[in-house]
């Protein structure tokens, strides 16, 4: 059968390449000849289908993806972790190989959670990445803002990008996500540079820990996708890990957040979904972000400060903080 092919309207010029997005629609999971020549594509089917018939040879600059973390959500069905591990083990074996030697892969995991006990997953894909000799640059903590509460254990508000390289000579640059320094006034106090500015004027390191609110109703990325990353979250590793003109996998790309990312840096982006409208409305925001139209929430605006909000104040009913605690002990004794 052959190949539905359906391209966005807006084609981007990147580095000189024109690049349009398109959404590649197979029936049969057969992946096009001329996979190698299309610019930024989202392909409809299974991931490890689309893996297998590519060749065998190193393609990605960057692969980064938030797999199903085996939770029971909507697009997943809860296996037996080990059987969860040996699928994810596959795909990870499909990738190293088209991996380049300059090259990164961020898996980013949350907790596979088990009658009520959490299994972090980082933990359990680490001796995937060993095997294959990858080298862990940084343990990155996603830390955010909401999500649920919990009663018999502390509410859960993060989770960890794994950034692993291929080889040491692998491509990063700080300069492009470099944040505002705490005291960019400082000057070296002694030495031959004494009264000189001592911080870099670019700004700071943004850490191993990074504060960008998750996706939740009023985020302005808000699809139906029940569980879309954040767009600034891949915008810094994208920023960092690749230059211009650099192929970026996700492979399950969801409404394609880290696409969105990749081409609104003039990266080359190529996603894997196997839900059909969230392939589709993956496509409609590459091409969003193509022509330029992305609504995303940069990596480095600054968190909403919640106590200019009315409802940050408490209700007279309610009573400042220590009373409403004193009271209830007392009223426990
Ligand atoms: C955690 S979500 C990723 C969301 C994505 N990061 C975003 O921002 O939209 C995982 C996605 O993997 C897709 N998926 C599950 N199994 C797949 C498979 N075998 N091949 C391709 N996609 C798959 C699911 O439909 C789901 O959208």
């Amino acid at each position: 059968m052959p190949t539905k092919r359906t391209r966005a309207h807006d084609p981007a010029q990147e580095g000189g390449k024109t690049c349009p997005p398109a959404l590649l629609l197979d029936e049969d999971d057969n992946v096009p000849a001329d996979i190698l020549d299309l610019g930024s594509a989202i392909w409809r089917g299974d991931t490890e289908a689309f893996l297998s018939s590519l060749p065998l040879e190193p393609l990605f600059d960057l692969v980064v993806t938030s797999p199903p973390y085996n939770i029971g959500k909507a697009y997943e069905k809860k296996e037996e972790l080990a059987k969860y591990l040996a699928w994810q083990e596959r795909i990870i074996d499909l990738i190293v190989p088209r991996l380049k030697d300059s090259g990164s892969i961020c898996w980013q995991v949350g907790n596979f959670v088990d009658n009520g006990q959490i299994i972090p997953l980082d933990i359990e894909f680490a001796p995937i990445f060993k095997k294959h000799g990858l080298q862990l640059r940084n343990r990155i903590i996603w830390h955010f803002g909401h999500g649920l509460h919990n009663k018999k254990r502390f509410s859960g508000r993060y989770e960890v990008v794994m950034w692993y390289t291929k080889s040491d000579s692998y491509h990063f640059d700080l300069d492009p996500v470099r944040i505002p320094s705490k005291y960019p006034g400082k000057r070296h106090f002694k030495g031959p540079k004494k009264g000189q500015v001592s911080g870099n004027p670019l700004g700071k390191n943004p850490e191993d820990v990074w504060d960008i609110p998750n996706v939740k109703s009023n985020h302005p990325e808000k699809t139906t996708h029940p569980c879309q990353f954040p767009v600034g979250l891949i915008e810094r590793i994208v920023l960092s890990m690749t230059k211009p003109g650099a192929l970026v996998f996700d492979p399950f790309s969801g409404v394609a957040s880290s696409g969105v990312a990749t081409l609104i840096h003039g990266r080359r982006f190529w996603g894997c979904e196997l839900n059909i409208s969230y392939a589709e409305a993956g496509l409609s925001r590459l091409s969003d972000a193509s022509s330029g139209n992305a609504k995303y929430r940069p990596h480095d605006q600054p968190l909403y400060d919640h106590t200019k909000s009315t409802l940050s104040k408490r209700p007279v009913e309610v009573g400042p903080a220590t009373v409403a605690k004193k009271s209830k002990r007392g009223a426990e004794k």
